[in-house]
């Protein structure tokens, strides 16, 4: 048999380590990582350098840290077909990192819409808050991946990674791939149970009602979907309408889980007593889902040394990868690199 020559596209994508990993981070983000792996190389870290742009309790992120891997693995990220690692576990994030951030215009950082949301009281902003996207360009450029599968809040740090490579290349010669981003039609944008006009959140997420963690109870799940704000009307139907905003975000919740197109997810409520049944059918479908992950997630987190040893296997990966490109990126500013560190 001939192998196929084509080389396999490769798709790099981060979490953060901090909030409790929700619904939207699994349906915007790592369901569709889990779905790349198998045709495509993988890469995916937990992005603890862009966690601490705010402050952390450094205990308490450590444990983030594991838990948030720990949750990867159990959402289906195959430690044999991916590689997942820690970003501050390769060094050559902050190093490339520290290139780019030479390299991109003040203005370009400024625009940035969630920079200008977090970053209200500029006297307490920290300066990483403002370079946070070149390190997230740091971290797609250095692997030359070719896509990179996001929610919807994260299209504009995306082009700025384009932007940056785009200008990079110009200035010293081919040296990155311009990396696509991968959003998805349906779940790129999952909204707040409490207030369905806003996204789902990890900073709000310990707000009773407002998301659905992945280490939820059943018992939890249902009572958050039970409360979960809609419209005073009946209809069930996925609408773009900011004032059915609500059922429209339960109807994609329940197709991205149960797997079923638009037709065949109305059609399961085409005998629907009301928005108390949909609210059901959503409950349980997501309590369907979430069990088996929150229990491999049990499973992992009473084994931290294995979590550890997968965590270093990952890294050493990422290093066989990241190390020959920081060097050339280095080459192509005019850095010297010493055999020391080649
Ligand atoms: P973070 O940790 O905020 O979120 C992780 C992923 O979850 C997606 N997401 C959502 N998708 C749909 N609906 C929602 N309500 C929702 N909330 C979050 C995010 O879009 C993201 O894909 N800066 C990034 C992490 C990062 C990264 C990278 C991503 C660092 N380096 C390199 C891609 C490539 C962040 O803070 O994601």
């Amino acid at each position: 048999m001939t192998e196929s020559k084509t080389p396999r596209r490769r798709v790099l994508s981060g979490i953060q380590p901090s909030g409790r990993m929700h619904l939207g981070n699994y349906l915007g983000a790592v369901q569709q990582w889990v779905q790349a792996q198998e045709e495509k190389e993988g890469l995916y870290c937990v992005v603890d350098l862009h966690a601490i742009t705010v402050y952390q309790d450094p205990e308490e992120l450590e444990e983030q840290v594991r838990g948030t891997a720990a949750l990867l693995l159990a959402c289906g990220i195959d430690p044999e077909k991916s590689v997942l690692f820690v970003q501050s576990h390769v060094r050559a994030h902050s190093e490339a990192a520290w290139i780019l951030n030479c390299q991109t215009p003040l203005g370009w950082l400024e625009r940035m819409t969630q920079f200008k949301s977090k970053a209200a009281n500029k006297e307490r902003a920290s300066a990483g808050l403002l370079t946070y996207p070149v390190l997230q360009a740091a971290d797609i450029l250095l692997y030359d991946a070719d896509e990179v599968p996001v929610g919807d809040d994260q299209r504009q740090h995306l082009e700025l990674a384009r932007d940056i490579a785009g200008r990079f290349n110009h200035l010293y010669g081919e040296t990155f791939v311009l990396p696509e981003p991968v959003i998805r039609k349906f779940g790129a944008r999952i909204m707040a149970f409490d207030n369905p006009t806003a996204k789902m959140s990890k900073s709000s997420g310990d707000a009773q009602g407002h998301a659905v963690a992945l280490t939820d109870e059943d018992a939890k799940i249902r009572k958050t979907i039970k409360r979960a704000v809609t419209d005073s009307g009946r209809e069930i139907v996925f609408s773009e309408d900011p004032e059915k905003a609500g059922v429209n975000n339960l109807l994609t919740i329940y197709k991205l889980l149960t797997g079923k197109d638009q037709e065949a997810v109305l059609k399961d409520f085409a005998e629907a007593r009301g928005y108390g049944d949909l609210k059901k059918a959503v409950a349980e479908a997501v309590v369907e889902s979430i069990r088996p992950i929150r229990e491999r997630y049990e499973r992992l987190m009473g084994d931290p040394a294995e979590l550890d040893r997968l965590l270093a296997v990952g890294a050493d990966r990422a290093r066989a990868l990241a190390e020959p490109k920081i060097i050339q990126i280095k080459e192509r500013v005019g850095l010297t690199v010493p055999a020391a560190l080649r």
